[in-house]
C-alpha cells in the first residue's frame, strides 16, 4: 500500500450508534452535512455496527466526537476509546495485514494525535510506531474536517484538503489519497501538529471575529447607535471584514477556542484574547433575553404570561443539528421565567428537541395562534417565505419582534 500501488477500496462506514448506522442505511444524514443520497449507489460502500466487519483494514479515519466537558476543557474520551479499539484491530497476533495507517480527522489541540492516540495504538496493537523497514509496524496521519454544515455551496470535495503525516512517505500518500477524491485539492502540510494547530485557529479566528462584532453590538446598544448601520459603512472600506453579530453555537466554533486555551493552560500560558472572546459569545444569549426583557417592559400592556414563538432552534441557519444551541438555552432561560414558549424549525427532529429540553417543537407555525414576542433566530431556507405582513399576522399591536437574520424591517422590530 505504501509503495504508492494502485488500490481497490472497499469503504467501511463503522459507528457505535446503530440508530445512526440506520439513518445512514436509509440515506439520512442527521448533521446535514452530505448529499447522502450519492452514497447509495456506492457499491463498495457499507455501514455497520458490527466490529467484525473491520478485518484487513489498511487506512482507518477517525471522526469520532472532540466535545468538551462541563468544565470546559477537552472531553477526549471518545477519541481515546477509538484508538484503543484500532490498537486492538490492528494488534499484530490477531491481524493478518500490516503496515496500517490511521488518520485522524477530528478536531483536537496541537500533540492529540502523536502524544496521546499515537501511545495508545502502540500498546493495543504491539507494534512499531513509523519503523523505516514497513515491517509490523503502523503509521499515522492528521487530515482536519472542515465542512461547512448547512453550506451546499462549498460541499467536501469542494474544500482544500490540509493533510499530514507521521513520515514523508505517510505524508505523500495520504496527500494523494485525499487529492484522488477532493476535486478542490489538498495542502500537504509540515508536520502532524501544524495540521492539527492550523483547524483550531480557524475556528478560534472566526469565533474571536464574530466576538468583536457581539462586544461592538453592545456598545453601540448602550450609545443608542444601530450596528448594522455602521457594520454597512464601515464594510466600504476594502479591508474591513464583515461579520454580523450573533449567537455562536455547534460543535466547532464554539468549541474548539477552548481546545487551544486548555492546550495553552497547560504549557503555563494564559490566553486572554481568545479567552474574553469565548466569553463574550459565551453569553450572547442573555444578552439577547436582557433586550428583550428591556422592550418588554417598556410596552404600555404588562403581560401576566408572555407567549412566545421561536423560529429557528438549531444552532446554525439550514441545519439540523442542536448541539449547544443557544437558542435552545433561550428557550429553557423563558421557561423558567414563567413564558410560554413555542419553537418552530421545520428541519430539525423534534424528538431529539424533546429529549434535550422537555419542550415540544413544531415543524410549522401551528395555526390559529398570535405571539406576544417573536424571535426569528435562523434564515432557514424553509423561512424565506415571513415577510412583515406575515409575522403581523400572527402577532398583537403591541408584539415584540427580535429579528436576529436581519430580514425583517420596521419600527417595532429589534435587532441584536
Ligand atoms: N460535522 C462537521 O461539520 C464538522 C466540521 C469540522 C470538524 N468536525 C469535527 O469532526 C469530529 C466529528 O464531528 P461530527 O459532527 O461528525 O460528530 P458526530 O457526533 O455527528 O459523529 C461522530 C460519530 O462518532 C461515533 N463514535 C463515537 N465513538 C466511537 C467509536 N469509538 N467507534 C465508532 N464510532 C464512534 C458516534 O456514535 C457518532 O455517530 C469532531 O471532532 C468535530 O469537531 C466536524
Amino acid at each position: 500500500m505504501i509503495s504508492g500501488k494502485k488500490i481497490n477500496r472497499r469503504i467501511i462506514g463503522y459507528d457505535l450508534d446503530k440508530i445512526r448506522i440506520e439513518e445512514l442505511k436509509n440515506g439520512i444524514d442527521r448533521n446535514s452535512d452530505s448529499e447522502i443520497n450519492n452514497f447509495q449507489n456506492i457499491e463498495s460502500l457499507e455501514f455497520t455496527d458490527k466490529i467484525d466487519r473491520l478485518k484487513n483494514i489498511d487506512v482507518f479515519i477517525v471522526t469520532v466526537p472532540t466535545p468538551i466537558n462541563k468544565k470546559k476543557e477537552p472531553d477526549l474520551s471518545f477519541i481515546i476509546e477509538a484508538s484503543r479499539t484500532i490498537g486492538n484491530l490492528i494488534n499484530r497476533d490477531n491481524s493478518t495485514n500490516d503496515n496500517q495507517i490511521i488518520i485522524y480527522e477530528s478536531t483536537v489541540y496541537p500533540g492529540v494525535t502523536e502524544d496521546i492516540c499515537v501511545p495508545l495504538i502502540k500498546k493495543f496493537s504491539k507494534k512499531i510506531f513509523n519503523s523505516d523497514n514497513y515491517q509490523n509496524s503502523f503509521y499515522c496521519g492528521y487530515s482536519p474536517e472542515r465542512i461547512n454544515p448547512g453550506d451546499t455551496e462549498n460541499t467536501i470535495e469542494k474544500i482544500k484538503k490540509v493533510t499530514s503525516g507521521s513520515n514523508k512517505k505517510v505524508a505523500y500518500w495520504i496527500d494523494s489519497f485525499y487529492a484522488s477524491f477532493i476535486k478542490a485539492g489538498t495542502y500537504k502540510s509540515k508536520s502532524i501538529k501544524v495540521a492539527e494547530a492550523a483547524k483550531i485557529i480557524e475556528n478560534t479566528q472566526r469565533d474571536i471575529n464574530i466576538a468583536l462584532v457581539n462586544e461592538l453590538a453592545i456598545l453601540f446598544k448602550k450609545l443608542n447607535l444601530d450596528t448594522n448601520d455602521i457594520l454597512e459603512t464601515a464594510a466600504t472600506k476594502w479591508n474591513f471584514h464583515k461579520y454580523k453579530p450573533g449567537l455562536v453555537g455547534g460543535h466547532c466554533i464554539g468549541v474548539d477556542p477552548y481546545y487551544l486555551t486548555f492546550k495553552a493552560k497547560e504549557i503555563g500560558f494564559q490566553t486572554d484574547l481568545i479567552t474574553s472572546g469565548r466569553k463574550i459569545n459565551d453569553r450572547m444569549y442573555k444578552y439577547l433575553l436582557e433586550q428583550i426583557l428591556l422592550q418588554a417592559r417598556k410596552r404600555k400592556i404588562i403581560q401576566q404570561k408572555e407567549k412566545v414563538l421561536i423560529l429557528g432552534i438549531s444552532y446554525k441557519e439550514n441545519c439540523s443539528d442542536i448541539r449547544n444551541s443557544q437558542i435552545l438555552l433561550l428557550a429553557e432561560k423563558m421557561i423558567k421565567q414563567n413564558m410560554d414558549v413555542t419553537l418552530v424549525d421545520p428541519i430539525v427532529n423534534s424528538q431529539k428537541v424533546f429529549e434535550k429540553i422537555k419542550i415540544k417543537s413544531y415543524r410549522s407555525i401551528p395555526e390559529e395562534m398570535k405571539f406576544t414576542l417573536i424571535i426569528l433566530a435562523l434564515n432557514h431556507k424553509e423561512f424565506n417565505f415571513l415577510s412583515n405582513q406575515k409575522i403581523k399576522k400572527i402577532s398583537y399591536p403591541e408584539t415584540i419582534i427580535f429579528d436576529l437574520t436581519y430580514k425583517l424591517i420596521g419600527d417595532n422590530i429589534f435587532y441584536l
